[in-house]
Parts: structure tokens; C-alpha cells; sequence
């Protein structure tokens, strides 16, 4: 890798199991990101005590104490400027943001989203999935834009549905793959 590794921020708001690969992918000499912080707008995210045991910085900043969306967000973009953040991962944030959040992190803000964009947006994407009858599922890290879940695609990773498959099923194959990819 040539020139600086990106410092790059991720967002949780759970388990943290994709911020967890992207930790340890990032301790890998040549990786072209160091993580800088790890932000939960939940304080009980499970990730959160992980990050902090790995000598993360970590921060909750919890969107129940905040009056509106943008009043959080305002809190959130000073706890990212404070951290010297040049890249914005969101793993499992389950928050949406607005529109003048999504342009000040313009082109820097990625998402990983547990199918293949643009099939499936939003929630419950596996029971959507297997509903429809699709035999390839899979993973896509895009750059975040306003609507949710567009973006221009990163990368994808696909892996086969399985007869038997039951959304937990699948979406275990899924987030393997997701680890991976992101
Ligand atoms: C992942 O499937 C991710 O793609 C989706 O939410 C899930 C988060 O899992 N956005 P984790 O918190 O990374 O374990």
C-alpha cells in the first residue's frame, strides 16, 4: 500500500460482528484503514464492550437523548470530526440518517447491506428473499447516498440458497460472507 491508511470510523448499533472483521482486517500490516472509533447510537451494543477490550476508542451516543434526527446527527458529525475521521463504515447501524448527514460524509460513508443491491433493500431481507424463490443470495458494500440502501456498489459477494434454507439459515451463510467482503 502506498501513502497513509484512511481513519476510518465505524458505526454500530448492535452485535458488531462485521465492525469486529473490519477491526482485525485493519491490524493486518498493508490494510488501507486504522480504525479510530467505534460509535453505538445504542448503549447496550454488544460490540462496544469487544471494541473497547481491543483498545478502541468508543463512544455511545445514544439517539433517545436527542429532541430530532438532526440534533443526534449534529452530536454524531462533532464525535466523528473529533476522531479525525476521513472514512465512515456503517456495520449493523440501524439508524437512518438524513439528508444533510448523508452529504457531509459525501463519497466517505459506506454501508454493508446483507443482499445483492439493489434486490431486497431495507429489513427482513432473507425472509424477502427466500419468499421470492431466488437460488443466489449474497452481500453488498456500496457508498451510502440519501435514499436507503443505493449507492454506488463497492463490491458484492454471492453465495447459493440452499434447499431447507430458513432466513437464519441463509442469513449465517450471508454474514460469513459479509465478513469477508466488508
Ligand atoms: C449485517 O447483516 C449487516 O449487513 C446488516 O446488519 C447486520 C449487522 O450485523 N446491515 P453485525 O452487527 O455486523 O453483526
Amino acid at each position: 500500500m502506498t501513502g497513509p491508511r484512511k481513519r476510518t470510523a465505524i458505526l454500530i448499533s448492535g452485535r458488531g460482528s462485521n465492525m469486529m472483521s473490519l477491526v482485525e482486517a485493519a491490524q493486518r500490516p498493508g490494510y488501507p484503514a486504522e480504525i479510530v472509533a467505534v460509535i453505538s447510537n445504542r448503549p447496550d451494543a454488544a460490540g462496544l464492550a469487544w471494541a473497547a477490550s481491543q483498545g478502541l476508542p468508543t463512544r455511545t451516543i445514544d439517539h433517545r437523548a436527542f429532541a430530532s434526527r438532526e440534533a443526534f446527527e449534529e452530536k454524531l458529525h462533532a464525535a466523528l470530526l473529533d476522531a479525525g475521521t476521513e472514512i465512515v463504515c456503517c456495520a449493523g447501524f440501524m439508524r437512518l440518517l438524513t439528508g444533510g448527514f448523508i452529504q457531509r460524509w459525501h463519497d466517505r460513508q459506506l454501508n454493508i447491506h446483507p443482499s445483492l443491491l439493489p434486490a431486497f433493500p431495507g429489513l427482513d431481507t432473507h425472509a424477502r428473499a427466500l419468499a421470492r424463490g431466488v437460488r443466489i443470495a449474497g452481500c453488498t458494500v456500496h457508498v451510502m447516498r440519501l435514499e436507503m440502501d443505493t449507492g454506488p456498489i463497492i463490491a458484492q459477494a454471492a453465495v447459493p440458497v440452499l434447499p431447507g434454507d430458513t432466513p437464519e439459515t441463509l442469513g449465517s451463510r450471508v454474514l460469513a460472507a459479509e465478513h469477508r467482503l466488508y
